[in-house]
C-alpha cells in the first residue's frame, strides 16, 4: 500500500515537471516567432531600443582557443564584431592559458591594445585537463571590481550569463538573446543537449558546441568542492555531471534545434540550415563557413560606394 502512495506520488511529481518543460518550450517558440516578425524592421539603426541599456542582459561569450590561432581570432573578431544586438550587451572574449613562446608576448600584447578581448588564464595548455574549471572558476575574481576604482556603476553580476563556446561555431547573437529573454536569470543551464536524439534538458549534458550558465552557477563553480574534485576527462561531460552532483541547473533549456551540427555530412545531431537558428556547429572548414554565412545574409548590408564592386 506505501508503495503505491510514493509511485503516485512520484507520477504526479513527473508530471509537473513535463508540465513546466512544455512550458519553458512553449514560451520560447512564441518568443522566436515575435523577433523574426520584428527584426526585419529593427536592422534600420534608426530604430532606437525600447529598453534602456541598464536593462540589457548582459553576456560574456568566453571562446578558448590557443595563443598562437591568432588568424582564427581575427576571423571570429570578423563574425562577430559585424553582428549588433538589441536588448543585451555581449562581450566575446578568446581565452587560452599562459603563454609559452617570446612571439606570443609581442603578437597576443598587440591584439589586447587593439581589440581588448582577450583573457589569459593561469594554466598551463591542455585538453580534459580542467581549462573549463579554470575558465569558469577565475572569472568571478577577474570579474570583481577593482576596490581603487571608485565607481559605484559596477553592475552586478559582472554578466546574467557565461557561454562558453567552441571557435567551430557561428552564434547568431540575436537569436541567442531571443531565447534568453524569457528564461530565468538564475540556476539556468541552457544548450544542445547531449545525446543527439535526445529532447530532455535533463539527460546528459549539453553539447561543447557551446552551452550558457547564470552567473550564479559560475560562482558555484569557483566555491563548490564537487567539480575541484573532479577535473580529469572530456570537459563539457563532466560539466554536467558537476551540475547533477551539485543539483544546479534546476532551470535547464534545451536549444535544439536552434543549435545543431552543420547538415554535411548528415548525423543524428545535424539540421538543415532554419531561419530560426542560434547556433550552426562543426564548420571545419572555409566552404561550410561561406555557405552558413551567406545563408543567414550576413553582407545584405553592405553599404553601396564607388570605392568598391561586389557582385
Ligand atoms: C532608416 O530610417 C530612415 C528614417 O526613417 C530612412 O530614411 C532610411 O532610409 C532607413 N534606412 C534603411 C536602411 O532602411
Ligand atoms: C602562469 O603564469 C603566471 C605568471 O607568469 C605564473 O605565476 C604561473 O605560475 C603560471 N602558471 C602555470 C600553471 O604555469
Ligand atoms: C536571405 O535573403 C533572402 C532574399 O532576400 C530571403 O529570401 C531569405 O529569407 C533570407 N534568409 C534568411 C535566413 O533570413
Amino acid at each position: 500500500m506505501k508503495n503505491v502512495i510514493v509511485l503516485s506520488f512520484m507520477f504526479i511529481a513527473f508530471l509537473f515537471t513535463l508540465a513546466s518543460i512544455n512550458e519553458i518550450q512553449f514560451d520560447h517558440l512564441s518568443s522566436i516567432k515575435k523577433c523574426a516578425t520584428s527584426t526585419s524592421s529593427s536592422s534600420n539603426n534608426s530604430v532606437l531600443p525600447m529598453k534602456s541599456p541598464e536593462n540589457d542582459i548582459r553576456i560574456l561569450l568566453g571562446i578558448p582557443t590557443m595563443a598562437d590561432h591568432h588568424d582564427r581570432r581575427h576571423f571570429l573578431r570578423l563574425i562577430y564584431g559585424t553582428q549588433s544586438v538589441v536588448g543585451a550587451k555581449i562581450d566575446v572574449k578568446f581565452v587560452f592559458c599562459n603563454l609559452t613562446k617570446e612571439d606570443q608576448k609581442v603578437l597576443v600584447a598587440l591584439e589586447i591594445i587593439q581589440h581588448n578581448d582577450i583573457i589569459i588564464l593561469n594554466c598551463k595548455e591542455n585538453m580534459d585537463k580542467g581549462k573549463t574549471y579554470t575558465y569558469f572558476s577565475s572569472l568571478p575574481d577577474m570579474l570583481k571590481p577593482d576596490p581603487d576604482s571608485n565607481s559605484d556603476s559596477d553592475p552586478y553580476p559582472p554578466y546574467h550569463y557565461v557561454i562558453k563556446g567552441d571557435d567551430d561555431t557561428y552564434f547568431r547573437l540575436q537569436k541567442l538573446v531571443d531565447t534568453l529573454i524569457p528564461l530565468p536569470r538564475e540556476d539556468l543551464y541552457y544548450g544542445y543537449v547531449i545525446p543527439c536524439p535526445s529532447m530532455d534538458p535533463f539527460v546528459h549534458y549539453m553539447s561543447g558546441m557551446g552551452y550558457l550558465v547564470s552567473w550564479d552557477i559560475v560562482e558555484w563553480i569557483k566555491e563548490s568542492e564537487i567539480p575541484k574534485s573532479h577535473l580529469v576527462g572530456p570537459e563539457d561531460k563532466i560539466f554536467g555531471e558537476w551540475m547533477r552532483e551539485g543539483r544546479r541547473g534546476k532551470n535547464r533549456f534545451n536549444a535544439k534545434w536552434h543549435m545543431y551540427n552543420y547538415p554535411e555530412p548528415p548525423t543524428r545531431c545535424t539540421h538543415e540550415l532554419w531561419p530560426d537558428t542560434v547556433a550552426v556547429h562543426l564548420l571545419k572548414t572555409q566552404e561550410k563557413w561561406i555557405r552558413t554565412l551567406s545563408y543567414f545574409n550576413v553582407t545584405q548590408n553592405l553599404k553601396p560606394s564607388k570605392m568598391y564592386h561586389i557582385p
